[in-house]
């Protein structure tokens, strides 16, 4: 099959220098979204995108993107038609060419697996809508048999004819000998002046090529974007859809209006998710976990049963199963937390691995550091990893305690079982199951506070 993506239309509403197929739903460039779709239909396809007003952007897009995608240019944006045609050399003698479009981005699978087996008895499959308000559509004209005989774009149908709730979504299904053929007596004598690809469907019907027709299952798959607001607008209806997902895998979310994915979220048995969270490529969520309100959480695996408590945020990180994060954590890069640790309020971890039931529960830097199983690392604690050219590792061995306000000078190490004096500014290793200090004698004076001078 040929699968032909029209997008080079200029997006003027879109007010960008970013070309509209790239501007993003749930975090991914519309095109992509449309490029997914299409390379999951069964059986052998080439796809051909047609590009035009802003193309180089496009083409740095596909060259980061694992797609196998060529390219056609139409330099000129002279209708449907004209943009079909310019990837009419490129097409392949498979039967089949579909035709899409990189500003309708939610389209599915289902839906073009059905509208191509319309076309693969040889007729020509059209993908039609029934609206309440079809303004802006072109319109399906039937005969009395009720037969497609045509479609009529509204700025060149009559008042009669804009009557008609039927409507073009503009995904066909045509076969690929006959469009070619097609494609070359299209004549821009209309209203906009245009070769209209809709054009095709008269011309098939003059030569008894049957047009059969089919719906969505969902109307948002064949919406299309033109404006920032319309955007905005089947962003929500998209991550509406991705919550009802969830729900009905058996998610709690606490308000499916109020959850972002930007990505893929795989969630276990039972897990709840509170209002206001972003997830971030790739999330897995174990059975039991739940997440607090207004969490921010990327590329994570998070075991089962964690309590990810308000306003946490988690970036390429591992949770063991049984740990308690947040609220105000802060997980960074190369974190990995095995089961039942605890990391409370403010508390920062960067590539850091920590063992078994320990616990940072306030204000803390962990980075680059090893850490043992139950360690207890008090309040202002840091690794100072950084001594502004090079990072070195802290090692804490297991059972070792960290009194508040200790600073570690990496690299350096504390033994298992050590307990760190409150205040310490750590530059050697402290020796297992010994109590290091390193803070100033205590002393007490008599002191005469300064009282206020009177004026
Ligand atoms: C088109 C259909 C109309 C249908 C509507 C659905 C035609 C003539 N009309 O109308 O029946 O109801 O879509 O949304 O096909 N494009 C190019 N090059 C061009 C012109 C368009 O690549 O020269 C691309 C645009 O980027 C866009 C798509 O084709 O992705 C549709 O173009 P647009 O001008 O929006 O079509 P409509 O006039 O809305
Ligand atoms: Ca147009």
């Amino acid at each position: 099959m040929n699968i032909v993506i029209l997008a080079a239309g200029q997006g003027k509403r879109m007010r960008s220098t970013l070309p509209k197929v790239l501007h993003p739903i749930a975090g991914r460039p519309m095109l992509e979204h449309v490029l997914t779709s299409a390379k999951a239909l069964e059986g052998d396809h080439q796809t051909i995108l047609v590009l035009g007003h802003g193309g180089e952007f496009v083409q740095e897009f596909l060259s980061k993107a694992a797609f196998q995608v060529k390219t056609a240019l139409q330099s000129e944006q002279k209708g449907t038609g004209h943009a079909v045609l310019q990837a009419c050399d490129q097409l392949s003698d498979d039967p089949v060419t579909l035709i899409l479009y990189g500003d309708v981005p939610l389209i599915q699978t289902e839906t073009l697996e059905q509208l191509t087996r319309l076309a693969k008895s040889g007729g020509l499959g059209l993908l039609t809508q029934n609206m309440a308000n079809p303004t802006g559509y072109g319109r399906i004209l039937r005969n009395q048999d009720g037969d497609v005989s045509g479609i009529v774009e509204e700025k060149d149908a009559s008042a009669e004819i804009r009557q008609i709730t039927e409507i073009n979504t503009g995904f066909m299904a045509l076969p690929t000998e006959k469009l070619k053929h097609w494609l070359k007596q299209l004549k821009p004598n209309n209203a906009q002046g245009e070769y209209y690809l809709t054009d095709v469907i008269a011309l098939a019907v003059a030569e008894g090529v049957p047009v059969y027709t089919t719906q969505a299952k969902n109307d948002w798959e064949t919406v299309g974007v033109n404006s920032r607001a319309q955007l905005a607008d089947l962003e929500r209806v998209w991550q509406r859809e991705l919550a009802n997902r969830l729900l009905e895998a058996g998610v709690t979310l606490l308000d499916p209006s109020r959850i972002d994915i930007r990505g893929e979220l795989q969630c276990g048995t039972d897990v709840q998710i509170d209002i206001g969270c972003v997830f971030e490529g790739k999330v897995v969520l174990g059975s039991g976990v739940s997440v607090g309100p207004h969490c921010v959480i990327k590329d994570a695996v998070i075991d089962a049963n964690v309590k990810i408590q308000a306003f946490t945020h988690i970036d390429q990180a591992t949770v063991g199963a049984g740990s308690v994060i947040g609220p105000y954590a802060r997980l960074r890069p190369g974190t990995v937390l095995a089961e039942e640790v605890h990391v409370g309020n403010f508390v920062e971890i960067k590539n850091s691995d920590v063992g078994s039931h320990s616990k940072a529960n306030h204000l803390a830097y962990v980075g680059d550091a090893t850490i043992g199983k139950k360690v207890n690392i008090g309040a202002g604690t840091i690794t100072c990893n950084y001594d502004g050219v090079n990072k070195h590792r802290t090692i804490i061995e297991d059972e070792a305690f960290i009194g508040s306000d200790t600073q570690l000078v990496a690299p350096v190490t504390v033994g298992k079982g050590a307990t760190l004096g409150a205040g310490t500014t750590l530059t050697k290793d402290a020796p297992a199951n010994q109590l290091t200090v390193t803070r100033v004698k205590q002393i007490s004076l008599n002191w005469q506070r300064p009282t206020k001078k009177s004026k």
